[in-house]
């Protein structure tokens, strides 16, 4: 089920759902987990998930889809704005982000769902937010799946995953008549 103020899974989340090459018992973060899509692709593939969201509609959507699936024992739900509520030194073999990556104006019509696309004037907002974090939550040699759109200035976004200590890639990209979609992936570097 997706809530109405939940966003419905298109092809950002299929292309990172597709795609995703995950080992099972690993540990995996699903951030901004929407209605669980992801959250529940990587249980059903073995994984212990967390999923979380900053939209509390969000996180009971993760919770009902989990329950209806029989998967609820598989994926711990919380709501959070990106880290917050981790203690540093909660790890993860694996972080996943379909993150809101489309450039906004001032005017915002305001309610959860615009939290789905919403990266502020640049598009970045949220996205630097999480490369600038996410390497404290990641085992070394951990990996991150990250969808982003041309609109948002993907380069920016390898250039810090490689300043963050990082080996990012585009693993696939998808075009479309306004965007291109790139899926990402990083590694975080194992320590000398
Ligand atoms: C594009 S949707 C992706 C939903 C789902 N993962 C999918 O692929 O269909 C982005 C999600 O990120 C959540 N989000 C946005 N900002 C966030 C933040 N600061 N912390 C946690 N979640 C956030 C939104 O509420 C939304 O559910």
């Amino acid at each position: 089920m997706v809530h109405n103020q939940v966003y419905e899974p298109a092809e950002d989340s299929f292309l990172l759902a597709d795609n995703l090459r995950l080992t099972p018992c690993s540990k995996v973060l699903d951030l901004g987990s929407g209605c669980g899509i992801i959250a529940v692709k990587a249980a059903e593939l073995g994984c212990e998930v967390v999923a979380v969201d900053i939209n509390p509609y969000a996180v009971y959507c993760v919770k009902k889809n989990a329950e209806l699936l029989g998967l609820r024992d598989r994926i711990e739900v919380l709501r959070t704005d990106l880290f917050a509520s981790f203690r540093l030194g909660r790890v993860f073999d694996v972080v996943i982000f379909n993150p809101p990556y489309l450039p906004t104006s001032d005017f915002k019509l305001g309610g959860w769902l615009e939290k789905a696309w919403d990266g502020g004037r640049s598009g970045r907002e949220v996205i630097a937010r999480f490369v600038d974090e996410v390497g404290g939550y990641l085992k070394d040699g951990g990996e991150v799946f990250m969808v982003q759109s041309s609109l948002s200035k993907v380069e920016e976004t390898l250039k810090q995953f490689r300043e963050k200590g990082f080996k990012p890639k585009i693993l696939v990209k998808m075009d479309f008549d306004f965007e291109t979609l790139f899926l990402i992936n990083a590694k975080k570097n194992l320590k000398p």
